[in-house]
């Protein structure tokens, strides 16, 4: 690739001719069954591949508009472009007729994408972060004075006048291009935020073109079923039979809380209303739930989770209107799992209180250490007690995804619902997650609604309409780049990315065992997430060290990384003191990066300490 600078930039007003521009030939592949598998380390050579082939004429040579027969230009009087002479970029906005617009459009289209390869290739794989603190880029942002007071820090009044789309690009570069994070620097290992697969990038944009409202029916009359199959797949990978369904969601937060709305309106109901739980579905008889439990007969319920469940559990509980001491934290083990016998005493427990348990929601792939609870003994324990099992595998329900290490989930199959977060270990850009149930009809018999205005008429069957199914209304195409890049992977490259991670992980495991001056916790991760600290003059000598100053070289020496440039690690809380958290989602990243990342952080801890004093 030429260095940005030798390259001529199209600007969007000024559309070199498409036939004097060199096209890049991409590659289309063919069917999946027709091609011989390449194995994934000995890629096929590129002469034997497909090769992606321009199937439209460019250009001028492109055939007319094809607008709906009745609606004919009518020849000789002003164009509609006229009307938009007001604009420096007019064709950019008016660009409904291809003749005088495509061009204008295509060049657009090339130079956002210069702009979007400058980036990576310049600063995203130069560096995960800038060095900046956040007042500091705050005031350079808004062009305040450094010494400016906070509080007058702020946004200026919005654009009154059009500006040329050019000098905008010319902004991104100047003003965001340098101070973005990075997923795809290769040592940049942070929350859960995967490099995006290059097909997952293009449905994304695909998606944005085509703008896809899949709500009603109407407004995306395939996006459904792309939606519906993606589901599908989620399902079959969870162990699902045929009657599960699902929603993809803004990403497990809100998944989460739609899990905790339907165990309310569906088990909490059936347990309020007297009956079993699950044990008896007057659904089953052809009759509805009862009512879902409002108010006073939310009263008594309890959620069990562990101390390690995501926030949005507690979130969830609190905004569906649960009074506090809803969700019963119980304590997880010494590698961080919730355990069924400690879910079995608080529930014996909360019993004799007369207190109402009706649902567990463990986690297969905590944030913090990616600890994965019990879910086959939670799972036997919901059935026996008639509890409601959520398993939320936001991030760890990828591990399923390999043959190799689905076995460190183990089984979700009998799980009332599933969170599953294709923006985390499926290396999908935001936003996408998803929410899975058993039953389909428990997704529906708590959202469905049927505003008048929402009719679909004429229709033999009743065609599917996702906002039935799901908290949100007006929904994002959030299917299309998950199924485009699950398809240029297939299951099983998607499952060799999450082995690449977990191999990675183990391997900084590996190191730090063998070394005496980190240690990590737990000592050998559940999947890909590995807690450590660096202990300055090795175990011995920081055996001295009190805890609250341990910590504080922890937070100074992730500091110094994200300050050098060479990697990004987070930090978080385990069992009272502070730890790197390396969150290793980044399929980019090699061995050398592991082995790189420890030999800059010892060399970083050094003066970390000669700073502090120690
Ligand atoms: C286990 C788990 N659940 C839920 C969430 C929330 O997901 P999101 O931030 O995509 O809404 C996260 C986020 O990291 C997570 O790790």
């Amino acid at each position: 690739m030429a260095h940005a600078a030798d390259r001529v930039r199209p600007t969007a007003r000024v559309p070199a001719h498409a036939a004097d521009r060199v096209r890049p030939t991409a590659r289309v592949p063919a069917h999946a069954a027709d091609r011989v598998r390449p194995t994934a380390r000995v890629p096929a050579h590129a002469a034997d591949r497909p090769r992606l082939t321009r199937t439209r004429p460019v250009g001028r040579d492109r055939p007319p508009p094809r607008y709906h027969p009745h609606m004919s230009e009518r020849t000789g009087e002003p164009h509609p472009l006229d009307d938009f002479g007001w604009h420096p970029d007019p064709e950019l906005v008016w660009f409904a007729d291809p003749a005088r617009s495509r061009e204008a459009v295509e060049a657009l289209g090339a130079a956002a994408w210069e702009v979007a390869l400058d980036w990576l290739y310049d600063e995203g794989f130069r560096r995960p972060v800038g060095p900046m603190r956040y007042a500091e880029l705050r005031r350079e942002w808004y062009g305040a004075s450094p010494d400016a007071p906070a509080a007058t820090v702020g946004p200026p009044a919005a654009p009154a006048d059009p500006v040329a789309a050019a000098a905008i690009l010319d902004e991104f570069r100047a003003r965001l291009a340098e101070r973005q994070f990075s997923s795809y620097h290769r040592r940049s290992w942070s929350y859960f935020t995967p490099p995006p697969l290059l097909l997952s990038i293009v449905g994304e944009l695909l998606t944005q073109v085509i703008d896809q409202g899949v709500d009603v029916w109407h407004c995306a009359p395939s996006g459904a079923f792309v939606e519906e199959e993606t589901i599908r797949w989620l399902c079959d990978l969870v162990g699902y039979g045929p009657g599960s369904f699902g929603a993809l969601t803004s990403g497990g937060v809100m998944a989460n809380i739609m899990a905790m709305t339907v165990a309310r309106d569906v088990q909490l109901a059936r347990l309020v209303a007297g009956g079993p739980g699950r044990g008896d579905d007057p659904r089953s008889r052809g009759e509805p739930l009862p009512d879902p439990p409002r108010g006073a007969a939310l009263a008594g319920a309890r959620v069990y989770a562990s101390d390690q469940a995501h926030f949005s559990i507690a979130r969830a509980l609190d905004i569906l209107g649960f009074p506090e001491g809803t969700l019963r934290i119980v304590p997880s083990d010494d590698r961080f799992r919730l355990l069924a016998g400690p879910v079995a005493e608080a529930v014996a427990e909360d019993r004799r209180a007369g207190l109402r348990p009706f649902a567990i929601a463990a986690v297969a792939g905590s944030t913090n250490t990616g600890s994965v609870d019990d879910v086959a003994g939670l799972t036997d324990l919901a059935a026996a007690e008639d509890l409601w099992l959520h398993v939320d595998a936001a991030y760890g329900g990828a591990a399923l995804l390999s043959e190799r290490d689905a076995g460190r989930i183990g089984s979700l199959a009998r799980a009332d619902s599933v969170t599953v977060d294709p923006h985390k270990w499926f290396f999908q850009p935001y936003d996408i997650g998803s929410l899975l149930v058993r039953r389909r009809e428990d997704l529906r018999d708590t959202f469905h609604r049927e505003p008048e205005y929402y009719r679909t008429p004429g229709h033999e069957e009743e065609p599917l309409s996702f906002y039935q199914y799901s908290l949100e209304g007006s929904r994002r195409f959030r299917a299309l780049k998950l199924w485009m890049s699950w398809k240029h992977l297939g299951t099983s490259g998607l499952g060799r990315l999450v082995e690449r991670t977990d191999d990675l992980a183990a391997r900084l495991a590996t190191l730090i065992a063998a070394s005496d001056d980190f240690e990590a916790l737990p000592e050998d991760p559940a999947l890909s997430v590995v807690c450590f600290r660096w202990l300055p003059g090795g175990r011995g000598a920081a055996a001295g060290l009190d805890e609250a100053t341990l910590d504080a070289v922890q937070d100074r020496l992730q500091r110094a990384l994200e300050i050098s440039g060479e990697g990004w690690v987070s930090t978080t809380r385990l069992r009272g003191g502070t730890w790197l958290r390396a969150g290793i989602v980044n399929y980019l990243s090699t061995e050398d990066d592991v082995d790189g990342l420890l030999a800059s952080l010892r060399r970083l801890g050094t003066d970390v300490v000669r700073e502090m004093g120690l």
